[in-house]
């Protein structure tokens, strides 16, 4: 691919393409709001190509040995290793998030590249006993085919390697739609994938609009699964989208996560935590928190402690060392918080610390903190996704548990306290897919399963070994070698 950084192009098999519209689409540097990229704005027949492309793939690609298919991935692990530095300053120059958590967002797709190149010699499946005589059972996993990836734009760059890494090591092929504000880490991972020895065809990138782009993938005929991570409303479109060509489909939705500060928690730690928790990646991961539920008789100072230490993050751009939080994605961000803070406002909850953009170019917002949310107020049902949390007075733990579940989300959760049983009661009654003991909500790792329960999904688990059940189907095989007919549930061994 040249010059990407004027002009880049759709990978489709073995080559890089304009859309046949020639249209394109600006990308823009959140903190300074200059362009730094044309992409292609591309149309239902460029995913048609991509999609024949994968489809051709996918016949020697499901054959390849899956330890071959790993070294690719190690291949791709190490050149990222190589490149982290570059990679996480392109992430913060496109995405805008703090350099820090560019080089997380760059480390986690290392973890994940090495992750799932060890599963490359498991794949594990199952042996098993027959119910007859000289009957082997079996079952293996097998890859589904075509899968069609939409990727939103908060990890730029690990979350297209949390869709394409599990699906290609089980023998997928795969069409990626990169989210329209962060078509160039995708664009790049699938160059990395290339050099590291992919074979075309594998992965392809297909960068435009939902509505044209994202909804061809997700009806295409030819495309057997959609893996989906963005709001509720459009997982919802997308399942009804999906359901004429019986699709099976992978949703990672909204959250409405939670912090409860139980009053025997380690203060400090729990106000640190929050902190970093609700205004990480400027409230941007799935997994902030924006719900801080506190008990009683800690309360007063815990607030008062969190207003001071949100006063004092530095909001900037992130490519500056001195920067705790980066702007938002785009300008519709900057102003649906805005709005959130007015509403907030009239609901009577009491705004302690910011509310406002600051007047200069980019898609900054301050550090927002409300207290007195009470159940029911937008402010604690919408997933809001910018620098704003709401804190919530709780009376005993039974209370912080009621609150907190009084959502329809239930993607992560923490509690803070020093009591292990408070801990463990937690644990076995929250509605989450994360939970978290003394730390915040964010943090997942490569190699458990991470997604949520209730709205935030639907049923599925990305990373970890549970993400090959969503990226392949069982196959159960039996071989039988009686040379009799031995029906099964019928001829019963007396
Ligand atoms: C997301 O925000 O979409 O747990 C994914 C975390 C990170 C990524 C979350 N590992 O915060």
């Amino acid at each position: 691919m040249s010059g990407l950084d004027v002009e880049a192009q759709n990978r489709v098999g073995s080559r890089w393409l304009p859309s046949v519209t020639g249209r394109w689409f600006e990308d823009r540097d959140p903190a300074t709001e200059d362009v730094i990229g044309r992409f292609p704005l591309s149309s239902a027949d460029d995913v048609d190509a991509a999609v024949d492309a994968a489809r051709d793939a996918f016949s020697s690609w499901r054959r390849y040995p899956a330890p071959r298919r790993a070294e690719i991935l190690f291949r791709a692990g190490e050149l990222m290793v190589a490149r982290k530095e570059e990679l996480a300053r392109e992430i913060t120059r496109e995405m805008g998030k703090v350099l820090d958590e560019a080089r997380g967002d760059v480390q986690e797709s290392i973890d994940l590249a090495y992750y799932f190149a060890g599963e490359g010699r498991r794949l594990f499946g199952l042996t098993t006993p027959s119910e007859s005589r000289q009957k082997m059972a079996y079952s293996l996993r097998v890859p589904v085919g075509v899968v069609g990836a939409i990727c939103p734009f908060n990890f730029p760059l690990a979350i297209p390697a949390l869709k394409i890494l599990p699906a290609i090591i089980a023998g997928n092929t795969v069409v990626l739609k990169p989210a329209g504000d962060t078509p160039r880490m995708a664009t790049l991972f699938a160059e990395i994938l290339e050099q590291a020895g992919l074979p075309p065809g594998v992965v392809n990138v297909v960068s435009g609009r939902g509505v044209e782009v994202g909804r061809r993938i997700v009806e295409h005929p030819d495309v057997a699964l959609i893996s989906f991570t963005g709001s509720k409303d459009v997982g919802i479109e997308i399942t009804q989208r999906a359901a004429p060509t019986l699709k099976k489909t992978i949703l990672e939705l909204g959250g409405k996560n939670c912090i409860i500060v139980l009053d025997d928690a380690d203060l400090d730690l729990a106000v640190r935590a929050t902190l970093w928790a609700a205004f990480g990646t400027s409230g941007q991961r799935c997994t902030s928190a924006s719900r801080i539920i506190v008990q009683e008789k800690i309360h007063g100072p815990f607030v008062d402690r969190l207003a001071r230490a949100t006063e004092a993050l530095a909001l900037g751009p992130g490519l500056d060392e001195a920067t705790d939080v980066g702007p938002l994605i785009n300008r519709a961000a900057v102003e649906r918080v805005q709005r959130y803070v007015e509403l907030g406002r009239q609901e009577g909850a009491e705004l302690l610390v910011g509310g406002d953009a600051p007047t200069r170019p980019g898609y900054y917002f301050r550090p927002t903190l409300f207290a007195r949310a009470e159940p029911g107020m937008r402010l604690v049902t919408d997933e809001i996704f910018g620098p704003l949390t709401a804190v919530m007075r709780a009376g005993d733990l039974e209370d912080a548990l009621r609150i907190a579940n009084d959502t329809e989300y239930g993607l992560s959760a923490a509690i803070f306290t020093e009591s292990v049983s408070g801990a463990l009661r937690a644990v076995d009654d929250i509605e989450t897919g994360l939970f978290y003991v003394n730390a915040g909500t964010t943090g997942a790792e490569a190699h458990l399963p991470t997604g949520g329960m209730k709205a935030s999904g639907n049923g599925h688990r990305e990373a970890g070994v549970a993400a090959l059940d969503s990226y392949t189907e069982w196959r159960s095989v039996y071989i039988d070698y009686s040379h009799r007919i031995q029906r099964a549930q019928i001829d019963i061994e007396p």
